[in-house]
């Protein structure tokens, strides 16, 4: 295998990389989440091959990304109405639902589990990759396994550059990190991996009755969601995360090392060498996060520091994620 090649997505651009899927290569696509590595869905080569790139386990399984909602039903034994009322309210977009799988979906794609993830993403290049593809695209996020995933392209060729074929150039992601997982396989259900779609949105779209299936507790280990990993969503560099205060504080102790810094205001300290100044908005810190990582990390300091974020649901993902890449830093 050569090095991949970055091509604008275009029409043609889109055929290719459905022909290229077709034959069982490996082509990375554009998302409104973060980007994905895809395989088609029924070549258990590529599926081997895609596990192979990333460096991930093949238990870990994979989300089955779709373009039209009546797609679901040849992938599922049942697709109950809750599942189909959230799929209708946020589908394109970023949720993912877990079910249970139909004998249509190859085991090597969920870890010989019997439910599956799916997602209809709301990118028009990746629906019309899909759409192209024909038979589903099974697409983990384009990054190393335990890495932060990709939000443009050249992050992907960073990550995965020698091991895949095709890298299909939207610009960088708008939402910028991984889609909410909502575990409806078995009650209580309840969201496996927090994104952007929120719990409280979720749950403004159900009836009372319906709502009473939720668990807001992430309530089930046993299943097997790498983001479930306490460290996972790693930069190289380690990562702290702490009030501006203790900043102050850390650094000066320091004096002999040199620091990355995000934070929401100015803070002075000679060591602190590559700073990054985020607004408020979670919208916008999401999808700048793991491009800002990714820079600092670069700049081969000792320590990445984050300032702690707000307190509300908004930002759970957000902490969620930075929480994972700090996990075990020291
Ligand atoms: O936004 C996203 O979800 C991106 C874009 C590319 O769609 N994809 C993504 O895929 O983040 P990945 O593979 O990096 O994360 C998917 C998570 C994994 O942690 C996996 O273990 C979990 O979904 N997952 C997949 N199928 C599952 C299943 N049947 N049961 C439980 N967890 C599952
Ligand atoms: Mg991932």
């Amino acid at each position: 295998m050569s090095r991949a090649k970055i091509v604008k997505a275009s029409q043609e651009s889109i055929e290719l990389a459905a022909k290229y899927l077709r034959e069982g290569k490996l082509v990375a696509f554009p998302s409104e989440t973060v980007y994905g590595l895809g395989a088609s869905a029924n070549d258990i080569n590529a599926i081997n091959l895609l596990y192979k790139a990333k460096g991930r386990p093949q238990t870990h399984p994979l989300i089955l990304h779709i373009a039209d909602i009546n797609d679901v039903y040849k992938y599922v034994i049942e697709f109950s109405p809750i599942a189909q009322k959230l799929a209708k309210s946020f589908w394109p977009g970023p949720m993912t639902l877990i079910l249970p799988k139909s004998d249509n979906v190859l085991n090597d794609i969920t870890g010989n589990q019997d439910s599956v993830a799916i997602r209809i993403p709301n990118n028009p290049i990746a629906l019309e990759l899909i759409r192209q593809t024909g038979n589903g695209i099974v697409a983990p996020s384009a990054n190393r396994f335990g890495r932060i995933s990709a939000t443009s392209a050249e992050a992907v060729y960073k990550e995965l550059g020698d091991n895949i074929d095709l890298i299909l150039d939207n610009g960088p992601s708008k939402i910028g990190i991984e889609s909410t997982i909502i575990n409806l396989y078995h009650k209580p259900y309840f969201i496996a991996r927090p994104g952007m779609l929120l719990l409280s949105q979720i749950l403004s779209v159900l009836s009372d009755v319906e709502k009473k299936e939720f668990s807001d507790i992430k309530n089930n280990t046993s299943i097997k969601v790498s983001g479930n990993l306490e460290s996972h969503y790693q930069p190289f560099t380690p990562v702290l995360i702490m009030t501006e205060k203790e900043i102050r504080d850390f650094t000066q102790s320091k004096p002999d090392m040199k620091f990355g810094l995000i934070s929401f205001s100015r803070i002075e300290s000679n060591n602190i060498v590559h700073s990054i100044i985020a607004t408020k908005d979670s919208n916008d810190y999401a999808m700048n996060l793991y491009n800002r990582l990714r820079t600092i990390d670069e700049s081969g300091l000792n320590f990445i520091l984050i300032q702690s974020l707000p307190d509300s649901e908004k930002w759970l993902a957000i902490k969620d994620r930075l929480n994972k890449a700090s996990y075990k830093s020291i």
